[in-house]
C-alpha cells in the first residue's frame, strides 16, 4: 500500500497562489477581445477561494492561466516558488503535472480505459519506469478510487459509470500525482442534484484532509459559499462578492 506522502491523501501539502495584474485577450475577427484586464488573487498555503461569474466573463481562461495551459498577456503569475511565465517548456510539463491538478465540467475520461487506468494515466506519464513503479501507482489509484467511494468500480470503463462516478473518477485522476493545487472548472455543472452533492461533498472532504489549494469556478452559490471566500469575475476584473 502506498503511504500517505504519496497517496495525495491525508498530506497537508497547500501551496501559495499570487496573480498579480494579469490580463488576457483574444483575436476577435479583426478585433480583440478584452476577457482578463486586470486580474489580481492572493491566496495563502491551503486556502480556498470559488470563482463566480457569468458565461463568457473569464473563468475558465483564468483556470487554464493559473494552470499553466495559456499564457497571460500581461502580469504575473506565482505559485509557491514558480513564476509560471518564467518557467520554460519542461518545468512547464513539471508544473502541470505535479503541482496542479484539474478537474472540468465535463470528464474527459479515456473511454477505453477502466476507471482504475483512467486514475493511474497522469502518474504513469511522470513515472521514471523503475521496478515497482506500476504496482505503486495502481495502489495509489486503488486508494484515491476508495475515497472518491468507488472501490467496487475499479474495472468499470467511463461509458459504464454514472455520470457522477466519472467526476470522481476524474477527481481521483486530478489527485493521483499529489498536486498541492487543485483547480476545479464547474465540476458539477453536468450533474444532478443529487450527484452534484455527492461529488461536492467528496472535493471538499477531500480538500480539507489534504489541506491543498483549491480554486473552484462555479455558477452555484451553495457550492461556492462552501469555500468560505467568494471572488466575482467582472468586467475583466476579480471583485469581492
Ligand atoms: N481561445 C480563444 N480564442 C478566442 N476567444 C476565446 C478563446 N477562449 C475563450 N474565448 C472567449 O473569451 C471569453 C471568456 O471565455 P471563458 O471560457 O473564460 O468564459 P467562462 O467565464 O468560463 O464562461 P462559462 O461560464 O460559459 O464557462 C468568451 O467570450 C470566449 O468566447
Ligand atoms: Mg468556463
Amino acid at each position: 500500500m502506498a503511504d500517505s506522502q504519496h497517496s495525495g491523501i491525508g498530506q497537508h501539502s497547500g501551496i501559495g497562489l499570487e496573480v498579480r495584474g494579469v490580463s488576457k485577450q483574444f483575436p476577435n475577427g479583426g478585433q480583440v477581445l478584452e476577457v482578463l484586464r486586470d486580474v489580481s488573487l492572493e491566496l495563502g498555503a491551503g486556502e480556498r477561494v470559488a470563482v463566480t461569474g457569468e458565461s463568457g466573463s473569464g473563468k475558465s481562461t483564468l483556470l487554464s492561466l493559473i494552470g499553466g495551459l495559456d499564457v497571460p498577456d500581461a502580469g504575473t503569475i506565482r505559485v509557491g516558488d514558480a513564476t509560471i511565465e518564467r518557467l520554460d517548456e519542461t518545468g512547464l510539463t513539471a508544473y502541470r503535472s505535479r503541482t496542479v491538478g484539474l478537474v472540468f465540467q465535463f470528464h474527459y475520461l479515456l473511454q477505453d480505459f477502466t476507471a482504475l487506468e483512467n486514475v493511474m494515466l497522469p502518474a504513469l506519464m511522470i513515472a521514471t519506469g523503475g521496478r515497482g513503479d506500476r504496482t505503486a501507482i495502481r495502489d495509489r489509484a486503488a486508494e484515491l478510487l476508495d475515497s472518491v467511494g468507488l472501490q467496487d468500480r475499479r474495472g468499470h470503463l467511463p461509458a459504464q459509470l454514472s455520470g457522477g462516478e466519472r467526476q470522481r473518477v476524474a477527481l481521483a485522476r486530478a489527485l493521483i500525482n499529489a498536486p498541492p493545487l487543485l483547480l476545479a472548472d464547474e465540476p458539477t455543472g453536468n450533474l444532478d442534484d443529487r450527484n452534484s452533492r455527492v461529488v461536492e461533498d467528496t472535493l471538499f472532504s477531500l480538500v480539507a484532509e489534504s489541506g491543498r489549494t483549491l480554486v473552484l469556478v462555479t455558477h452555484n452559490r451553495e457550492l461556492a459559499e462552501r469555500t468560505g471566500r467568494i471572488l466575482e469575475l467582472e468586467a475583466g476584473c476579480l471583485i469581492p462578492v
